[in-house]
C-alpha cells in the first residue's frame, strides 16, 4: 500500500473519530456514533496492518492473539455495574504502552539523530514515558479504589502539595539531565528515575482524592492516556495516533470541566486532592441521631403512586446493582396508561461512569422525551406528588447544600424532599459512594421501601396492576 492511501485511510479515520465522538455526546445518535468508531478503527488498523508494518507480522500476530483473548474474556465477564473499573485499567494499558513505546524508542539504535531533531525526539520519548507513567500507576489505584479492593477516602499526607512540587521539580531536573547530560550524565539513569517519580505521582495524585470526586479521576485520568497515546504518537512518527489521542485527550478535558461543574468543584482543586476529609462518617447515623425512617411496604408504595399526578423517578447506582432498568420501564408503562405523567430526572454523576443511568434507560427501551437532566427538572419538584428514588443516595443528598462541612457540599443534588412524597428503595441504611450519612432518609415526608430495587419494583408492579 503506498504512503498516499495509507495517509488518506488516516485522514479518513480521523473524520470517522471525529463523528464518532459527536454521535456519542447524545443519546439518539450514540449508537451511529459508536458505528463510526468502530469503522473508523477498521480502517486504521487496516491501512497500519498492510501500509506501515513490513516486518514481524508473526510477533504481531502473536500479540493481537493474547490481547484479543484477555479482551475477549474480560468483555465477557464484566457486569455493567463493573465498567468503570474496567475503563481504569484499560487507561493503565494506554500509559504502560506509552512508557515501553519511549523505552524502546530510546534503546533504538536505528534512530541517528543529531542536533535540534535529536533533541525534539527526546523531549518526546521524555514526556511520553512521564506521562504514560504516571497515568498507569494513576489509572491502577483509581482501579483498586473504584472496585473497593482499597478505602475511598482520601490520603492526606502532611506537606502533600510541597510533596507534589517536590516530585515536579525533580521530573523537571531529571529531564534536564536526561536532554543535556549534566548531573549523571544523561541517557537511561535520568530517565528510570523520572519514571520511579512519575509512577509514584500518579499514585500520590489518586489517592489523595475523595471518594465523591472519582467522576473527575476517571475522566481526567481518561484526557491522560489521550496524551499518552499523542505522545507515543511523536515517537513513532504516527499522524493518526497523535491526532487520535489529542481527540482522547481533549475529549476528557472537557468531560472533565463537565464533571467539576457537575459536582461543583474547582478542577485545580480535585487535584490537589483532599475533599471529603473534614466531617462526614462512612457509617449511617444511629436511628435516633438522625431521626426515625418510615418503613413502607410495596402495596402503599403502589397506592401512593396511584394517587399521584406528577411521579418522578430517580435512579442511581442501586438500580444498576439490581438491573432493576426494565421493570422500572414496565412500571412506567403501567402508569403512564393510568394518565399519570412520569419523568425521569438524572443526575450527571449518577451510578459510576458519566451517562450510566442514560445507558441503562437506553437498554430498556424509556423513551428520551421523558429523561432530563438535573437542571431541567430541579425546579419542577414542588409539583410533583411522589418521587421514587432508585438506588441513589449521595445524588440526592440534602446535606450538600445544608451542612457546609459535609465531604460533598455544594455539589449540586436532585431535590426531591421539595415535593409531596419522596419513597427511597434500597436494601438498608448504608451510605452510598461518599460514605456520607443522608438527611433525606429521615425527613417527614419520606417514606422507606427496603429490599433489593429490582424486587421491590417488581412488587409495586404486581401491586399496581391488580
Ligand atoms: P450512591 O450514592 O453510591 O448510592 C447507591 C445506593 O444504592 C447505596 O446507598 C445502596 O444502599 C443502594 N443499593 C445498592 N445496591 C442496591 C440494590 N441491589 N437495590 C437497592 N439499592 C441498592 O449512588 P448515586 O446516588 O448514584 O451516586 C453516585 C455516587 O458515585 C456519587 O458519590 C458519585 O460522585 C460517585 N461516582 C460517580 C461516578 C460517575 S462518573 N457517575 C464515578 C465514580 C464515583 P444499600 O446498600 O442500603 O442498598
Amino acid at each position: 500500500m503506498s504512503a498516499g492511501i495509507v495517509t488518506v485511510s488516516y485522514i479518513g479515520a480521523s473524520v470517522l473519530f471525529i463523528l464518532a465522538l459527536g454521535g456519542l455526546s447524545n443519546q439518539e445518535t450514540a449508537r451511529r456514533g459508536n458505528l463510526y468508531g468502530m469503522i473508523g478503527m477498521g480502517l486504521a488498523l487496516i491501512a497500519t496492518l498492510i501500509g506501515i508494518v513490513t516486518a514481524n507480522y508473526g510477533v504481531l500476530l502473536f500479540g493481537a492473539v493474547i490481547g484479543g483473548f484477555v479482551g475477549w474474556i474480560l468483555a465477557k465477564k464484566v457486569e455493567m455495574t463493573q465498567m468503570p473499573e474496567l475503563v481504569a485499567i484499560l487507561h493503565s494499558l494506554v500509559g504502560l504502552a506509552a512508557v515501553l513505546v519511549g523505552y524502546a524508542n530510546f534503546m533504538d539504535h536505528n534512530i541517528a539523530l543529531t542536533g535540534v531533531d535529536k533533541t525534539i525526539h527526546d523531549v518526546e520519548t521524555y514526556i511520553g514515558i512521564l506521562i504514560g507513567a504516571l497515568t498507569f500507576s494513576g489509572s491502577i489505584i483509581a482501579f483498586l479504589k473504584l472496585s473497593a479492593k482499597i478505602g475511598g477516602s482520601p490520603l492526606m499526607l502532611p506537606a502533600r502539595h510541597w510533596l507534589n512540587l517536590g516530585l515536579l521539580i525533580l521530573a523537571l531536573w531529571f529531564g534536564n539531565d536526561f536532554l543535556n547530560e549534566s548531573a549523571t550524565g544523561g541517557g537511561m539513569v535520568p530517565l528510570i528515575l523520572m519514571t520511579i517519580v512519575a509512577l509514584l505521582f500518579g499514585v500520590h495524585m489518586v489517592m489523595a482524592i475523595g471518594g465523591a470526586d472519582m467522576p473527575v479521576v476517571v475522566s481526567m485520568l481518561n484526557s491522560y492516556s489521550g496524551w499518552a497515546a499523542a505522545a507515543t504518537g511523536f515517537m513513532l512518527n504516527n499522524d493518526l495516533l497523535i491526532v487520535v489521542g489529542a481527540l482522547v485527550g481533549s475529549s476528557g478535558a472537557i468531560l472533565s470541566y463537565i464533571m467539576c461543574r457537575a459536582m461543583n468543584r474547582k478542577f485545580l482543586s480535585v487535584i490537589a486532592g483532599g475533599f471529603g476529609t473534614t466531617a462526614g462518617s462512612s457509617t449511617p447515623a444511629a436511628e435516633g441521631d438522625a431521626g426515625e425512617v418510615i418503613a413502607v411496604q410495596a402495596d402503599e408504595v403502589a397506592d401512593m403512586l396511584l394517587d399521584a399526578r406528577e411521579v418522578m423517578i430517580i435512579p442511581g447506582y442501586g438500580m444498576a446493582v439490581a438491573q432493576a432498568q426494565h421493570t422500572v420501564y414496565e412500571l412506567t408503562k403501567q402508569l403512564r396508561d393510568k394518565k399519570i405523567n412520569v419523568r425521569f430526572g438524572i443526575h450527571p454523576v449518577a451510578g459510576r461512569m458519566p451517562g450510566h443511568m442514560n445507558v441503562l434507560l437506553a437498554e430498556a427501551k424509556v423513551p428520551y422525551d421523558i429523561v432530563f437532566e438535573m437542571d431541567e427538572i430541579n425546579e419542577d419538584f414542588p409539583n410533583v406528588d411522589v418521587s421514587i428514588v432508585i438506588g441513589a443516595n449521595d445524588i440526592v443528598n440534602p446535606a450538600a447544600q445544608d451542612e457546609p462541612n459535609s465531604p460533598i457540599a455544594g455539589m449540586p443534588v436532585l431535590e426531591p424532599w421539595k415535593g409531596k412524597t419522596t419513597i427511597v428503595l434500597k436494601r438498608g441504611m448504608a451510605t452510598g459512594y461518599a460514605g456520607v450519612d443522608n438527611p433525606l432518609f429521615y425527613k417527614e415526608n419520606t417514606r422507606m421501601l427496603f429490599g433489593d430495587a429490582k424486587d421491590s419494583i417488581d412488587a409495586v408492579l404486581k401491586a399496581v396492576s391488580n
